[in-house]
């Protein structure tokens, strides 16, 4: 497989960045295709760790072109921040090796306040991030976005950051009740950014078609998980992108006939960050359990993630709309020590088991999960280096994943390192 994309298969924080960073290695570029710096993708190389945040994981290898393509909404505040931070670890990011598309959304400080507002407005808070996500991506699909094409044109920038403030701040004012925005104040700071951004700013969709067909191999590397997707996602709470498989063809420009594989990323349990529904959510002591044994504290936000059994009828949902060809199960170490463990085969909906994931919440909030229960195994699932040398009940556990969705479990994560991981086929 010589292009593929590497995506979440459930509320994200799956094990993303540590999968692309292992699979990255036999690519030759890594590209982000939607979603910002919402995301938290944690990367343990030897002693060291990296959380990166909008910049793909592939940066952390010297010899890999990496891509911010289209879908992406960027933060030039966010991004510059994120560029210190790994400079001053050692790891340069240079326009050799980072490319942004000039097509890319660019997120201004009225959405990250846009953000904040909203959230405080609304009866149900979503739990965004704060990071402007959501507001970006209203102002591209209302046609009022700035671009990074037009940010780093002076006179076009000016002209479209004049007209978004004269919006912005009448809606700040007038609906909102808060200071409006100083045009001056935004727009040096903003035109010092783009100064800075211009070399690494081109039409990406032509470089990554160019590479392609140069018979170079490309990871996509996914932000976010499959529930979060704007479309199939627990809407309304769920960002603003497609997170799905079918966002690389629209946040990349590359047609379909160009990825090859979809590789979903799953924990061996269930977590989510946020508001919203979530089936199998353990809200008593065996969550809690997984939560302190799996560290599950957001990367991004530092919220305690929700936690939870593995949901099967998630993974089926997955497989079906990015049309998996590959999972990985991460985090299978940290189960260790459970006597029991218990699976979601099904939801008990009007007197019928479903095995798909309904649109409506209030449907979803009537379905009764199904369960299965596993035996438990023990430590040695974290030094376990080839799948024979994982306990029996682990080996049951991931079978019955793989039938369950039709999809071969190809790789087991068995801890954050790089060599914690047990290739089961080759991706
Ligand atoms: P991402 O957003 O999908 O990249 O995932 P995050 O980085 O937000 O969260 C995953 C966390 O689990 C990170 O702290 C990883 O270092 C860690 N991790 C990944 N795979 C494994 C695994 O197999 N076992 C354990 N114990 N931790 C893992
Ligand atoms: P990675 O890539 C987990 C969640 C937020 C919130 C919802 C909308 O690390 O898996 P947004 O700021 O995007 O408008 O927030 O989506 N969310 C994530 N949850 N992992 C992420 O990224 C997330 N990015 C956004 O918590 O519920
Ligand atoms: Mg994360």
């Amino acid at each position: 497989m010589s292009t593929f994309v590497v995506l979440g298969a459930q509320w994200g924080d799956e094990g993303k960045g540590k999968m692309t960073d292992f699979l990255a290695e036999s690519v030759d570029l890594v590209v982000r295709f939607q979603g910002g710096n919402n995301a938290g993708h944690t990367v343990v190389v030897g002693e060291s760790k990296y959380m990166l945040h909008l910049i793909p994981s592939g940066i952390l290898y010297d010899d890999k072109l990496n891509i911010l393509g289209n879908g992406t909404v960027i933060d030039p505040e966010a991004l510059f921040k994120e560029i210190n931070y790994l400079e001053n670890l050692g790891i340069s990011v240079t326009p050799e090796k980072l490319l942004i598309s000039d097509r890319a959304q660019v997120i201004m400080p009225y959405h990250r306040l846009m953000d904040n507002l909203s959230e405080k407005s609304r009866t149900d808070s979503i739990g965004t991030t704060g990071k402007g996500i959501g507001p970006s991506y209203t102002d591209k699909a209302e046609r009022s976005g700035i671009r990074m094409c037009d940010l780093i044109k002076p006179v076009v920038f000016k002209r479209k950051l004049a007209e978004n403030i004269k919006i912005k701040n009448e809606l700040l004012v007038k609906i909102y009740n808060a200071e409006p925005l100083d045009f001056d104040e935004i727009y040096k700071e903003y035109s010092a950014y783009a100064e800075k951004l211009i070399p690494f700013v081109q039409d990406t969709s032509v470089r990554l078609y160019d590479e392609i067909k140069a018979g170079k191999k490309v990871l996509f590397e996914g932000a976010q998980g499959m529930l979060l997707d704007i479309d199939y996602g627990t809407y309304p709470f769920v960002t603003s992108s497609n997170t799905i498989a079918g966002g690389v063809c629209t946040g990349t420009g590359i047609g379909p006939t160009m990825v090859n594989g979809a590789v979903g990323v799953a924990k061996a349990y269930t977590t989510r960050v946020g508001e919203g529904p979530f089936p199998t959510e353990l809200t008593d002591a065996t969550g809690d359990w997984i939560r302190e044994k799996g560290g599950e504290v957001g990367v991004t936000t530092g919220r305690d993630r929700r936690c939870g059994w593995l949901d099967l009828v998630i993974l089926k949902t997955s497989a079906r709309v990015s049309g998996l060809t590959n999972l990985v199960v991460t985090k299978i170490d940290t189960l260790a020590g459970l006597d029991k463990i218990e699976v979601c085969v099904g939801y008990k909906f009007n007197n019928k088991v479903i095995d798909y994931f309904p649109a409506s919440l209030e449907d979803l909030a009537e379905c009764e999960p199904v369960y299965e229960t596993f035996d438990g195994w023990g430590e040695e699932a974290a030094i376990a280096k080839t799948y024979d040398e994982l306990p029996k009940n682990a080996q049951i556990y991931l079978e019955r994943i793989a039938e369950f969705t039709g999809v071969e479990v190809s790789i087991v994560s068995v801890g954050p390192k790089r060599d914690q991981t047990i290739v089961v086929n080759e991706i």
